[in-house]
């Protein structure tokens, strides 16, 4: 992000320790990811250390600080899909690309990550790949799709 996108992020802020969760957030949202630089900024605005962040950030699972792949693969994982299979899938993900979630591709081309519930139970077990959410997943057929992602 370049230093005018920062600031506009910061105008809507008054600078006190409150705003640093909301802060992170729009940050995530922009970039997917909360950089060094971002963290380095976000405490020089908020006058508190980059250690402090890193404490309150990193408490909060949703935060990330490394960037994503080019393309994200997320398996459901909640209740709904597990019972019906979503754990299989994440194993086939895992296996097919050597990574385990949370994890991407060394290339960098594929991140993998798990959804507590992706809002659509009842067609489970679901995965999302990118934006789009594929229903009813068989391992055969994700290992086809993945293949075509190759
Ligand atoms: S549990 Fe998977 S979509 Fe709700």
């Amino acid at each position: 992000m370049k230093s005018h996108e920062y600031d506009k992020i910061f105008s809507k802020f008054t600078g006190v320790e409150g705003d640093l969760i909301p802060l992170l957030i729009q940050i995530q949202e922009r970039d997917g990811y909360i950089s060094p630089e971002a963290i380095r900024r976000v405490a020089r605005f908020l006058k508190i250390s980059e250690n402090q962040i890193y404490g309150v950030a990193t408490f909060y699972p949703k935060f990330r600080f490394e960037e994503p792949g080019k393309k994200t693969i997320k398996v459901c994982m909640g209740t709904a899909c597990h019972v019906r299979g979503g754990k299989f899938l994440a194993e086939a993900v895992g296996w097919h690309f050597g990574i385990s979630i949370g994890q991407k591709t060394p290339d960098n081309r594929l991140d993998f990550q798990r959804a507590t519930c992706l809002g659509c139970c009842t067609l489970g077990p679901v995965v999302q790949i990118d934006e789009k959410i594929h229903p009813r997943m068989m391992v055969t057929q994700l290992m086809q799709m993945l293949r075509e992602h190759e």
